[in-house]
């Protein structure tokens, strides 16, 4: 099979960050695009997710974590994200067609060469202009994953989702309401995304990070206590609400955004005090969660038939054009955007 040579534009590490990843410290190259070899394809990005993992990944120190589906950054790489695209090109031992769309994890760049085994077929739309890529990118998975193979959700629970604006929580809270929670109750950074939150995403009541006292806040919010906490934060905000816990309660570990985006330097390092006598007593389970193992193992499938008759609200920050890809990875986060963060090419 001939190839004619593309030039497409990629965005690169130029150095590792010093605090804030932001534009200066990335690129936007020109490269050509190399070769298909056995068993790849060619595929025209449309749309790529930015995650603010992506800050960890670029510190000098950073290293293969099991569990992170992300690979360190060094200067020169380009960086990679969850994407969908068109494929153009396809090597003949690979299964997928040209024409198809596929979900794979080469964003950050127009074009990419990707075996065709790491590429997940998306089915094609009926109606084109309908189609919501958030489904297959955003975090709503991630968020139904821990709510049905981390924890369970029982009737009634009193939920309470830190980081409830972000690309998780956005997701978490409306996913706990419909598996059977009854009050929900989240976390924010400002007045307008809490205002957000309580108008589009269905939170009952919202606490504020930037407001102090956040014990005093949960109290009110939730006064009965909470039966179960999505965690995306670590730190202050998880010992407040494992402190305020009823008996019976779960919490499922997702992030510990406070370390990942520390003002001074990502890290992957979350300690924080909690009251083991008080979860003993209250027969407390706390579970920390990756969804990447039951993506692997099928997950996936269950969550796009699950997701088409639930009437989500799928939260994204849109983005128009690579170029303006560094600024929102930098504006995600230092928490500017809301949900999930995606790139239309
Ligand atoms: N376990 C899994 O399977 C899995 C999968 C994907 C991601 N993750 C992890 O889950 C966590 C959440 O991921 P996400 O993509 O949903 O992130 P996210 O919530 O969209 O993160 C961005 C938000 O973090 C908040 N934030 C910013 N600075 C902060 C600080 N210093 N302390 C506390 N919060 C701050 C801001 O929200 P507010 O202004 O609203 O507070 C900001 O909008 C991350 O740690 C990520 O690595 C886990």
């Amino acid at each position: 099979m001939t190839q004619a040579l593309t030039i497409g534009r990629e965005v690169t590490l130029r150095h590792h960050p010093r605090d804030m990843i932001g534009p200066d410290d990335l690129a936007i190259v020109s490269r050509a695009v190399p070769p298909l070899r056995a068993g790849e394809l060619l595929v025209r990005n449309r749309w790529f997710r930015i995650s603010i993992s992506t800050r960890l990944m670029a510190d000098p120190g950073a290293q293969v974590v099991e569990g992170i589906p992300f690979p360190p950054l060094h200067p020169g790489d380009t960086l990679a994200d969850g994407a969908i695209g068109e494929v153009v090109a396809s090597a003949p031992d690979s299964a997928i067609a040209v024409g198809s769309l596929v979900l794979h994890p080469y964003g950050w760049r127009d074009w990419a060469v990707v075996a065709a085994s790491q590429c997940t077929s998306i089915p094609a739309p009926d109606d084109a202009a309908a189609f919501e890529p958030a489904v297959y990118l955003g975090h709503g998975w991630t968020a139904y994953a821990a709510l049905t193979h981390g924890t369970q959700v029982r009737a009634g629970d009193t939920v309470f989702v830190t980081s409830g604006a972000g690309a998780i929580g956005a997701m978490a809270g409306q996913i706990a309401r419909r598996l059977g929670a009854t009050r929900i109750v989240g976390s924010t950074g400002s007045a307008d995304k809490a205002e957000w939150m309580t108008a589009e995403l269905g939170y009952d009541a919202v606490v504020r990070r930037d407001r102090g006292d956040l014990a005093a806040q949960l109290a009110s919010a939730a006064p009965d206590g909470v039966d179960l906490v999505v965690d995306m934060i670590g730190g202050d905000q998880l010992a407040v609400a494992a402190a305020q816990t009823r008996t019976g309660a779960r919490l499922v570990l997702l992030g510990a955004l406070g370390a990942e985006l520390d003002a001074t330097r990502a890290t992957l390092a979350a300690p924080v005090l909690l009251d083991s006598f008080q979860l003993i007593l209250r027969d407390v389970t706390i579970r920390g969660y990756s969804a990447c193992a039951d993506e692997a193992a099928g997950g996936f499938a269950d969550w796009l038939r699950w997701q088409a008759g639930a009437a989500l609200h799928h939260a994204v920050s849109r983005v128009e054009g690579l170029d303006q890809a560094p600024a929102a990875l930098h504006d995600a986060c230092a928490g500017r955007l809301r949900g999930v963060v995606i790139v239309a090419l």
